[in-house]
């Protein structure tokens, strides 16, 4: 079945711009179904660091993402039967997803399972390539950024909440490493989608991020180019 007529809304973002919790809520307050396709990297990572598989092993890593046994329940994760929700969320994870998803070989493992995402009747995808590689025919297309600053203190609220330790300067350090990575890397480098809506969030708040991508959906339904 053909699945070029369901609606994909595409929002990438560097690190801690805050898709994950705005691209939650559009997909809930449209019905849509949800993709997080950074969890696909963070499992892939965290499969590998409990495996000890070698960080350095291609091949290795990317049959770790073909065989990945995974599932997704509400805002829950779980590799094979383990919830791990919390576990991949944990900044080595992270860090470890971030160095892996420079490799083609593991992308290209993961891509199959991330266009399955798409039924009816639509679908937020959350990412960073999502725009570019894996939907690029999407009618609306969305790239959330925000200061460095105002995305670290983001991470640092959102650890602390979950019982992680955080610690500002490290967390400054750590994402600017990973914003490095991922804009120059040479495989699906995080950039804004051609015809990308681009939405700084610095100072805006969720709500505020959450209407403006409604309001542009909204815009293209009346157009009928959805
Ligand atoms: O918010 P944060 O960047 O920490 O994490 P994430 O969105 O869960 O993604 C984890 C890592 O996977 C990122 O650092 C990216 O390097 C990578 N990623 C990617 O390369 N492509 C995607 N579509 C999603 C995530």
């Amino acid at each position: 079945m053909t699945t070029v007529h369901i609606p994909v809304i595409t929002i990438d973002g560097p690190t801690a711009s805050g898709k994950g919790t705005v691209s939650h809520l559009v997909a809930q307050r449209l019905g849509f179904h949800y993709l997080d396709s950074g969890a696909l990297y963070r499992l892939t990572a965290l499969s590998a660091l409990r495996k000890g598989v070698d960080l350095g092993d291609e091949h290795a890593l990317a049959k770790l993402a073909r065989d990945l046994q995974c599932s997704f329940s509400g805002e829950d994760v779980f590799l094979a039967h383990e919830n791990v929700s919390a576990a991949i969320r944990a900044e080595e994870v992270g860090n470890t997803a971030s160095k892996i998803a420079a490799l083609s070989t593991v992308r290209q493992a993961l891509y199959r399972l991330q266009l399955d995402f798409r039924k009816a009747p639509g679908l937020v995808a959350d990412g960073r390539d999502m725009g570019t590689v894996i939907f690029p025919h999407a009618p609306l297309k969305v790239f959330l950024t925000a200061s460095v600053e105002a995305r670290a203190e983001r991470r640092y609220k959102q650890l602390i909440g979950k019982g992680f330790s955080a610690n500002m300067s490290d967390l400054l350090k750590d994402l600017k490493e990973r914003d490095e990575r991922d804009a120059n890397r040479t495989v699906a480098p995080l950039k804004p989608a051609e015809g990308a809506y681009v939405l700084d969030t610095s100072a805006m708040g969720v709500d505020e991020a959450v209407e403006r991508v409604l309001g542009w959906y909204a815009a293209l339904k009346k157009q009928h180019a959805v």
